[in-house]
């Protein structure tokens, strides 16, 4: 699948609520992963390929075997804070220091459309959190200040005129 490169205004759409995980949502999950891995990314949101529902995919493990599957996503209480360095794979070639919450429990479906429970800290709390702000609309660079932001707008803008870019690892 493609993913949506910012400043495309799909980005900035809110995700709807799965309401039933069928074998066509499973199969979408399996094109999400494909995406991801062979981005390269940690993570990817339906709503980076244009599709408007709440569901994300996830693997920070070095070698690629953690996956894991957010359908309706919720984070259920949080403690502390954090900063992690992220990029984001529908923004290229920007990485900034993000401060987001420390330690998060979240809810959601697993792909079987079964509720689960998990507890994180460090990278993977912190890409969950990138990944939620996805399914609302939200992207990384929204948590920068706001002279950061500019000027990387007007980088971004510039490699727009010259054309192309290349990804690192991102979500
Ligand atoms: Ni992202």
């Amino acid at each position: 699948m493609e993913i949506l490169q910012y400043p495309d205004a799909r980005l900035r759409e809110r995700a709807e609520p799965v309401a039933a995980v069928d074998a066509a949502v499973r199969a979408f999950i399996d094109d999400l992963f494909e995406t991801m891995y062979a981005a390269p990314g940690i993570g990817l949101a339906a709503t980076q390929v244009g599709d408007r529902r709440r569901i994300v995919v996830i693997d920070v493990s070095p070698e690629g075997d953690d996956p894991r599957v957010l359908i309706n996503p919720e984070i259920e209480s949080a403690a502390g804070e954090q900063v992690q360095e992220e990029g984001c794979l529908s923004i290229p070639g920007v990485q900034e220091r993000v401060r987001r919450l420390g330690e998060v429990r979240v809810h959601a479906l697993d792909r079987d459309g079964a509720p689960y429970h998990f507890e994180a800290d460090g990278l993977l709390a912190a890409c969950v959190q990138h990944e939620i702000d996805h399914l609302d609309g939200r992207l990384f660079i929204d948590h920068l200040s706001l002279l950061k932001r500019q000027r990387i707008e007007k980088r971004l803008a510039r490699e727009r005129r010259k054309g192309g870019d290349e990804g690192r690892k991102a979500g």
